[in-house]
C-alpha cells in the first residue's frame, strides 16, 4: 500500500485519487486568494480566475475532503473579505453556503485577531485585524474536546468565593482568538513574506480541540507546512496537498530543522496538564465545604436549628447523576430538641433550591443524636475545622478525638485541607 502519510504533489481537486477511504479526523486549512497572489503553478485556484469559477473549484475540492473524513470529524478553514471595485467581497460566507451544498455544516464562526501592530490600513479604511476562522462538522455530533483548552489561570480571583460559579475545568475560550502572526523565529525571514504561515498556537488549539495522538489531518493547500508540522510534532500524522514544489522543498528542510525539538516541547506540554487538575480538585473541595457552610447558615438563620455540627467528606469523585460532579457525605450531629426527620425534611426542602441546587454535588446525608455517633463516621484521625464565616481557608486542625463541638463557631469538619489567603484572591 502507497504511503498516504506525506506532503502530495498534486492538484487538491483530485485529493480521492490518494486518498480512497475515510480517514481524516480534521482538516486545517486556508484555501489560496482569489485572484491575487500568484503562487506561480499552472493548476492553482484563485489566480486570474473569475469568482464564480473560484468558488467551484473550491466546492470541488472540499467535496473530496468531506468524502475522506470520518463522521465525526471537523473542517477549519481560515479565510477572510476583501475589497473589490470599492465594495466588500463577503467571501466566507459565499464560500460557507457553496460548501454547504456537499455537505458540510457550519458550527462556529471565530474571529481571529491578529497582531495589533501591523497598519493594513488603506486610505479611508478602518485598520484590518482580523481574518475568520469557519468551523464545519460532517454530522450533527463531531469530536470537539473543548475542556482541553479550558482557560483556568485568568480566571477573576474571587472563584475562591464562588466556587460554584465556575466550571472547575476553567473558561472556555471565547469565539475571538488572538495570536499574532509568526516573525522570523525558526521559520525564517524570507519564508514568512512569502507564506503568512498560520500561527503555532492556533494550530495548536484547534489540534488539541478535534485530535488525539496518532489522528489524522489533512491541509489540502499546505503552503509552508505549518499544520503539518505542527501536527507531526503533536504526534498526529498528516496529509497534505501542495502544488509548489518549492514549498514542500521547504517544508521538509523545516521539519528536518525543528521536529527533534517541537517534539520535546510538545511531550513537556504534555506534563504540565496537572496544573489544570489541581484546579478542578481545589474548586471541587471549595465547593463541597461551602456546600456545609450554606446548609448549615440556612438551616439556622431560617430555621431556628442552630445548634448543629456538619462533617463533610468527598466519598467518589464520579457520580452517574445529570450536573453532578462529585459524590460527597454530610453528616449532620443534631443536638436540638428536633427529630431526625424534621431535621431531615429541612434539609431536602433546602438543597433542592438554589444556590444548593448549582453546586454540582450529590449528596449523602446522615443524621446522628451523639458526638460518639457522628465521629464514627469520621474516618480520619486528622480533621479541618471550618467556621459559619468562610470555607476557603480552616481555622484549625485536630484529631478527630478532641472535637468536641467549641468554641460555637466550629461548624464544619473535614477531611478536605483548603487554606487559601483572602487577600491574595481579591
Ligand atoms: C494561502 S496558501 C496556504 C498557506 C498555509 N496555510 C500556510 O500556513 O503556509 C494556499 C496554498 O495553496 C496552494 N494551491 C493553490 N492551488 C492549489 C491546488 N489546486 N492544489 C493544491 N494546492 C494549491 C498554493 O500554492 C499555496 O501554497
Amino acid at each position: 500500500m502507497k504511503n498516504i502519510f506525506k506532503v502530495h504533489n498534486l492538484d487538491s481537486r483530485l485529493i480521492n485519487k490518494v486518498v480512497k477511504d475515510k480517514v481524516v479526523d480534521v482538516t486545517i486549512t486556508s484555501p489560496p486568494y482569489f485572484d491575487m497572489k500568484d503562487y506561480d503553478s499552472e493548476l492553482q485556484i484563485g489566480y486570474g480566475q473569475e469568482y464564480d469559477e473560484y468558488l467551484e473549484d473550491l466546492k470541488k475540492v472540499f467535496k473530496n475532503v468531506f468524502d475522506i473524513t470520518k463522521d465525526d470529524g471537523t473542517l477549519w478553514v481560515v479565510i477572510d473579505s476583501y475589497k473589490r471595485n470599492g465594495e466588500v467581497v463577503p467571501l466566507p460566507f459565499d464560500f460557507s453556503s457553496k460548501i454547504k451544498e456537499v455537505g458540510w455544516k457550519l458550527q462556529e464562526v471565530i474571529i481571529w485577531k491578529k497582531d495589533r501592530t501591523l497598519p493594513w490600513s488603506n486610505t479611508g479604511q478602518m485598520r484590518s485585524i482580523f481574518e475568520y476562522i469557519l468551523v464545519f462538522s460532517k454530522s450533527e455530533s463531531f469530536n470537539f474536546y473543548i475542556d482541553r483548552v479550558r482557560d483556568f489561570k485568568s480566571l477573576k480571583r474571587w472563584w475562591v468565593k464562588y466556587p460554584e460559579r465556575y466550571n472547575p475545568k476553567g473558561k472556555s475560550p471565547d469565539s475571538i482568538w488572538e495570536f499574532g502572526i509568526p516573525v522570523q523565529g525558526s521559520w525564517g525571514s524570507g519564508y514568512i513574506d512569502h507564506f503568512c504561515p498560520l500561527p503555532e498556537g492556533l494550530i495548536e488549539q484547534i489540534l488539541k480541540i478535534t485530535t488525539n495522538e496518532t489522528d489524522i489531518v489533512l491541509d489540502c493547500f499546505s503552503g509552508s507546512g505549518a499544520v503539518l508540522a505542527k501536527a507531526e510534532s503533536m504526534n498526529r500524522k498528516y496529509i497534505g496537498f501542495e502544488l509548489n514544489k518549492e514549498y514542500i522543498k521547504m517544508f521538509k528542510k523545516y521539519q528536518k530543522k525543528t521536529l527533534k525539538e517541537n517534539k520535546k516541547d510538545f511531550l513537556f506540554s504534555k506534563k504540565n496538564t496537572f496544573e489544570q487538575e489541581a484546579f478542578e480538585k481545589l474548586i471541587i473541595d471549595l465547593r463541597v465545604l461551602k456546600y456545609a457552610r450554606l446548609l448549615y447558615k440556612n438551616l439556622s438563620k431560617n430555621n431556628g436549628i442552630k445548634e448543629i455540627r456538619i462533617s463533610t467528606t468527598i466519598t467518589r469523585r464520579k457520580t452517574t447523576k445529570k450536573n453532578a460532579l462529585v459524590v460527597a457525605e454530610y453528616n449532620i450531629l443534631n443536638l436540638t430538641s428536633e427529630s431526625s426527620i424534621t431535621i431531615q425534611k429541612l434539609i431536602n426542602e433546602i438543597i433542592r433550591k438554589k444556590p444548593l441546587s448549582n453546586f454540582g454535588i450529590e449528596p449523602i446525608f446522615y443524621i446522628s443524636d451523639n458526638y460518639e455517633s457522628f465521629l464514627s463516621r469520621v474516618k480520619q484521625k486528622y480533621v479541618y475545622i471550618y467556621t459559619e464565616k468562610r470555607s476557603h481557608k480552616f481555622s484549625e486542625k485536630i484529631e478527630k478525638g478532641n472535637f468536641s463541638g467549641s468554641p460555637s463557631t466550629a461548624i464544619i469538619i473535614s477531611n478536605i485541607k483548603v487554606d487559601l489567603n483572602e487577600k491574595d484572591y481579591e
